[in-house]
Order: C-alpha cells, then structure tokens, then sequence
C-alpha cells in the first residue's frame, strides 16, 4: 500500500503533480485533491469512506474528484460542522493560531475542502490572512497580528495582554436592590457585567523609551522635529504651527517627557482588532478619526454580552433580562456623567449624536425661548450641525444668526465676538475643536462671555470629547453635546449634557413612551429629565456601549491621551509641512488631532485616493464644514486626523505618499 498523506511527505509533493508548487513548497489546490484522491483509493474498503460518495459533483470549477478529499482537509482544517459558528473566526477553525497549517495560507486552499462555512468564513478573514506587504507601522505582521484580527480575547492573551473584561462578575453594590435607583427592578439577582476597571499597564512613574510606545528616541526625534529633514529634502517656507512653537518651547529634547507617564501604543493597538485589518495588502493606517474611531475589544464584548445576556426593554416589566439592561444604561448614563464632571445622571439625555442632540436643544429649548428679533451666535469654524439646526430656528421665529469670525490660522476672534453680543443674544453654540481644521477654540472665554451677556451657551464637543479633559462644571456651559462613535463607543448614541434647571425647564420634543408619568385623552403628565427626552425604546446597547468606552479611556487615562496624540500631531506637522506643494489649513497653535491640507496639483479625492491604495484612510472633502473651507478659499481638504492609536511610523507612511505625489506641480 503506498503511504501518501499530505502533510507527512511534503517534499514529495512537488514531484507528485503537473502543477509549479506555491511559495512554500506547497501544492496546488488541484494537485493535494488529486494526491487525496489517491490516498483514500489506496485505502481498504475506501468505496464506502464517508464523504467520498456523498460529494460527487465539480464545484466551483474544481474537478470532480475533488469532494472526495473534503474529509481529510476538513478534519485538518476545522473540527467544527459547516455552518456552526466555530466555524468562523474566533472559533476553533483555522483563525485560531497556534494550528499548523492555517487555512487560507495556501491561496485557494479553501476551496478544497467541501464545507462550504469555510469558504464563507474565510471571507471575513481573507484581508488579514492575505499575502501582503510588510506592515506599515512596524508591528508583528504574523500568527500574532492575525490571533488579535481573528479571536481578539485569544489573541489578548497570547500578546500579554490582560483578559479585560471577564464578563462574569456580579454588577456591583450600587446597582443591586437598595442603591437609591429608581428603578424597581435593580433588586434582580445580580448577574451582570464586571465593571471593576482593569488596569492599563503603564509604567508607575518615570518614563518609558519613547521607542517602547513607537514614537522615535530623543536623538531620532531632535533630527525628526527638525523642519529639514535630510530625508525629505528641502521645503518650501517655515511651518508656521510648529516654528512658532518651537522658538518659545523649552529644549525639544523635553518633548516627549513629563509628568504624565505615557501609554503603551503597541498594547493599546491590540485593543482595537480593525487596526490589524488589511487594505489593499497593507495594514490598515486610521487617520480618519474625526469621522469615527475605532472600537477596543471591550467595547465589542461589552456589546456581545448585552446582547447575550442582558438584552430587554428598559424601565418597564418585571422580569430580569428588563432588570439587566435597566441597570445597564442607567449605570452607563452614571459613567457618561462622572467622564464629563457633571453634577448628576439627570442631566445626561442619550440621544443618537452629536446632530440630533444640537437638534433637541434648538427645537426644544430654542423654540421656548427665541423669538422674533433675537440673536444666535455661532463660529465661522462650526459643522453643519450646529448651523443648519439654528439657522431652521431663526426661520421659524424671525431670529438672526450671527457668526464669530476667525483669523487666518484659523482662530476665533474674541474681539469680534465680544462686539456680537448683545441683549437680542439668546445662545451662543460653539464648537471646542474644529474638525475640518481642528482648532482648538477657547470655550471658556465663550461661555464667559455669553453668560455676561445673559446669553446661554452650548459647546459642541464631538470633537474635542475623545482628545482633552472635559469638566462641564468647571467650564459652566449650560449645553454640551457629543457622539459616541467619536470616542471609541458605537456609532448612534450620543449625549445632552444640560444643566438641570435649564432641562427641567424645557418641554419634550418628542412624544411617546417612556417619557410619560400618565396619559389620558384630554393630557399628558411627562417626566421630568431626563426620561422626557428619550421618547420611546431607547438605543439601550450602545448606550451600555459607549459606557465601556468612556470606562477604557479613562483607564488609559484622558491627560494621556492628551498629551501623545499632542506630540504626535506634532511630529505630524513637521513632516507633512514642508512637503513641496502642501498648504496646511488650519495652523494655530492650539490644534487637536486635525491635520488638513491641500496638494497643489491634486485634488483632494487624488490625494485621498492615493493614501487609500497604500491602506491609509483618511477624508477628503468638505467635512460638512463648508462656511470655514470657503472661508479659507477651499471647497474640500484632505484631512488625516489622529487618534491615540496612532503612531510615528504611520504619519511617515501618509507623508511618504504625498511626497511620492508632490513632484506634479
Ligand atoms: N463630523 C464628522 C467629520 O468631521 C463626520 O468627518
């Protein structure tokens, strides 16, 4: 009997058939079918091998003989039946690292085998199991990328990385019966999520290699911050952001150090598995992150476990799954509270985001309180967002809207402002950093200023919540909105934060259940805040969602985040400035995580696009903000903006791209 196994002889194999063998010493798909033909016609009684007659037919272009080699690879490849959910990634398929032979390593070696689940599966994981060139921000590009893309909590642990989020805990004290909720059902039994924060490994005190978090040593970065960098040549004129800066700042020796003890970028990247997802053979590079983050595992589990464990309307019924997920969102509207220094949970609406919560405000407090003649103040700088709604407002009641303008690096002027208000201005809505320019705006002052005038201010903090400390009460805004997708949470939730006299001054907006003490044909009787406003069966999930990732930032710590994304925004500008042919938009001093930009020669969507074939994401545009990009001559940027996953090396892959282009002038 010839003893022929596929993997047992493997130098044999090349011999065995017509085909060139793969990179490897791998065969073919065709040849191993054909191999594993002949190994189950050589074996006794093989006529009767299950799996052999049962798949007699060609299948996708593959020989017919092929289905006879399904058992074989099946039983290599994956123990799991097709169409059970091990199957997939994060189960005990091949996604699972540690197994000898991969599936989908081989190309096309998933077509082999006859379950069809595998072909399915492999589709989800194709782009991180994919041939591809060397990872463009330097982390391990093998079966450890691949554990963290495929089976994150597998992939956590084989990296080190702490087991987060055990999901098994009881929900602590304060949620349990005799907590002060009001919500009859927080007495269940107390099965629910682990809250109890898990640590952030970050070095106690001291500093940490700035080549430990991928940031370049205080040599490189001396050489790197400075605007002529011998490996980009020359540039065209000073980087006006960073040479100011510069001339004032102490020694740049001192620019990555300080009291705040860094993060580990790299630990902090295995949080967040899209990272290692792959985009036209590259490593994916986020630098979309105005438009949205990404999720840390966290986030995904705390979501994954709702759902399996907790998922139920809220505040009604008795029964425990509805008990789990009151006590859920309620204790995530408790975290959204403490993230932002409010004064109580009350004063958390949650609403889809950013836009719908301007909307709340100018269709509820703005229609109560504007009338004919009366005056809204808004920034040159803002989203559409915080226009459209007010200016729908201003139409309905006779109101003007009147706009803070902003010199050319892109910064209010107070003194302008200061002469806009007056006794007509009722709110004054701004934003607290620009997401087409990413200008820091000097809110307090606003705020200040509006109060002195009798005016009401909302600060707009989609942009600003994911990247500085924010203290509503210290900042006294009586408004502040923000989405949660913008700060690694799911995408529609957000939040009103509204001082309680204010909410509970202002009638609903919507009506329906859940907002309602009592309903009759002749009136209703509503709730007071902030039930008034979340009309009917809230988005309970992402709520609990963004409550997990409000509690991983603030693990890593919020000044840190701060303080590395500053540096990187940094080291971003004084690489991408001096690039022949770029004009940056937006160059004041005061800046979070917006780089935008023009190629002279280009238009955004060829830069854009550029970036894109190389795996980089960034948006190009006019990032719903066409009042500032006209203001500055534009229609469109292209805009990366960075987040605190960020890294050195995957602003010089972005810079190395527009260089390539820069020459067409
Ligand atoms: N507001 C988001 C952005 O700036 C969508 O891209």
């Amino acid at each position: 009997m010839t003893t022929l196994t596929p993997t047992a002889n493997p130098t044999a194999l090349p011999q065995a058939g017509a085909h060139a063998p793969l990179p490897g010493g791998l065969p073919d798909p065709a040849t191993l079918a054909r191999l594993t033909n002949e190994f189950f016609s050589t074996l006794p009684g093989n006529a009767g091998a299950p799996g052999v007659a049962a798949g007699s037919g060609a299948v996708g272009g593959v020989p017919s003989a092929l289905p006879a080699a399904a058992p074989i690879l099946a039983s290599v490849s994956n123990p799991a039946p097709a169409g059970s959910p091990l199957a997939g990634p994060g189960g005990t398929g091949t996604g699972v690292p540690g197994l000898e032979l991969p599936q989908g390593k081989v190309p096309g070696a998933n077509l082999a085998p006859s379950a069809p689940t595998h072909v399915l599966a492999l589709g989800n994981r194709a782009p991180a199991l994919a041939p591809h060139a060397a990872a463009a921000n330097g982390l391990p590009d093998n079966a450890v990328a691949i554990a963290s893309a495929l089976e994150p909590r597998v992939g956590g642990a084989l990296l080190g990385v702490p087991q987060a989020y055990g999901a098994v805990e009881p929900v602590p004290a304060e949620a349990k019966a005799g907590s002060g909720s009001p919500f009859y059902f927080t007495g269940s039994d107390g099965h629910g999520w682990q809250r109890e924060a898990q640590e952030i490994v970050v070095p106690a005190q001291g500093r940490a290699a700035p080549e430990t978090f991928g940031l370049p040593g205080d040599d490189a970065l001396r050489g790197l911050l400075t605007l002529n960098r011998p490996e980009y040549g020359g540039h065209d004129g000073p980087a006006r952001y960073f040479l100011a800066e510069r001339e004032n700042a102490a020694p740049q020796a001192d620019v990555l150090r300080g009291a705040h003890p860094p993060f580990d970028v790299n630990a902090v990247r295995r949080d967040f598995p899209i990272l290692q997802e792959r985009v036209n053979g590259k490593q994916l590079v986020w630098f979309d992150n105005a438009a949205t983050t990404h999720k840390p595992q966290a986030v995904i589990d705390r979501l994954g476990y709702f759902y399996a464990h907790e998922n139920s309307n809220i505040h009604r019924a008795a029964h425990a799954l509805a008990a789990r997920a009151t006590d859920a969102y309620e204790h995530a509207r408790k975290t959204v509270q403490r993230f932002i220094g409010a004064s109580a949970p009350e004063e958390i609406v949650f609403v889809r985001g950013t836009t719908e919560a301007i909307n709340l405000i100018a269709k509820s407090w703005g229609v109560q309180n504007v009338g004919e003649g009366d005056e809204i103040i808004v920034s040159h700088l803002e989203h559409h967002a915080n226009i459209v709604p007010w200016q729908q407002l201003a139409a309905l009641k006779g109101a003007k809207l009147r706009v803070i303008p902003v010199d050319d690096s892109g910064q209010v002027l107070l003194d302008e402002y200061r002469k806009l208000l007056n006794d007509r201005t009722k709110i004054v809505s701004v934003t607290q950093v620009s997401n087409a320019l990413g200008t820091v705006v000097p809110v307090q002052e606003i705020v200040d200023l509006a109060h002195r005038a009798g005016a009401r201010a909302l600060v707009d903090g989609a942009q600003s919540i994911s990247h500085m400390r924010v203290d509503v009460q210290a900042l006294d805004a009586d408004f502040f909105v923000f989405s949660g997708h913008k700060i690694y949470g799911p995408t529609g939730i957000g939040v009103v934060y509204g001082k309680r006299e204010v909410l509970e001054a202002m009638p609903p907006w919507q009506g329906g259940g859940n907002m309602i003490q009592d309903v009759t044909f002749e009136k209703t009787v509503f709730h007071g805040a902030p039930a008034r406003f979340e009309a009917g069966t809230g988005n309970v999930a992402d709520a609990v969602g963004l409550g997990a990732a409000l509690d991983y930032v603030s693990r890593i710590g919020i000044e840190n985040i701060a303080r590395y994304e500053h540096d990187l925004l940094a080291y971003a500008t004084s690489v991408l400035a001096p690039v022949p042919g770029v004009r940056l938009v937006g160059t004041v001093r005061d800046k979070a995580s917006v780089l935008s930009f023009v190629l002279k020669g280009y238009t955004t969507e060829e830069v854009g696009q550029a970036l894109s074939r190389e795996g980089i994401a960034v948006r190009a545009g006019h990032h719903c903000a066409q009042p500032i990009l006209r203001r500055f001559g534009l229609e469109a940027t292209v805009r990366p903006s960075l987040a605190f996953y960020n890294t050195c090396a995957e602003v010089d892959a972005l810079v190395s791209v527009v260089r390539g282009l820069a020459p067409r002038q």
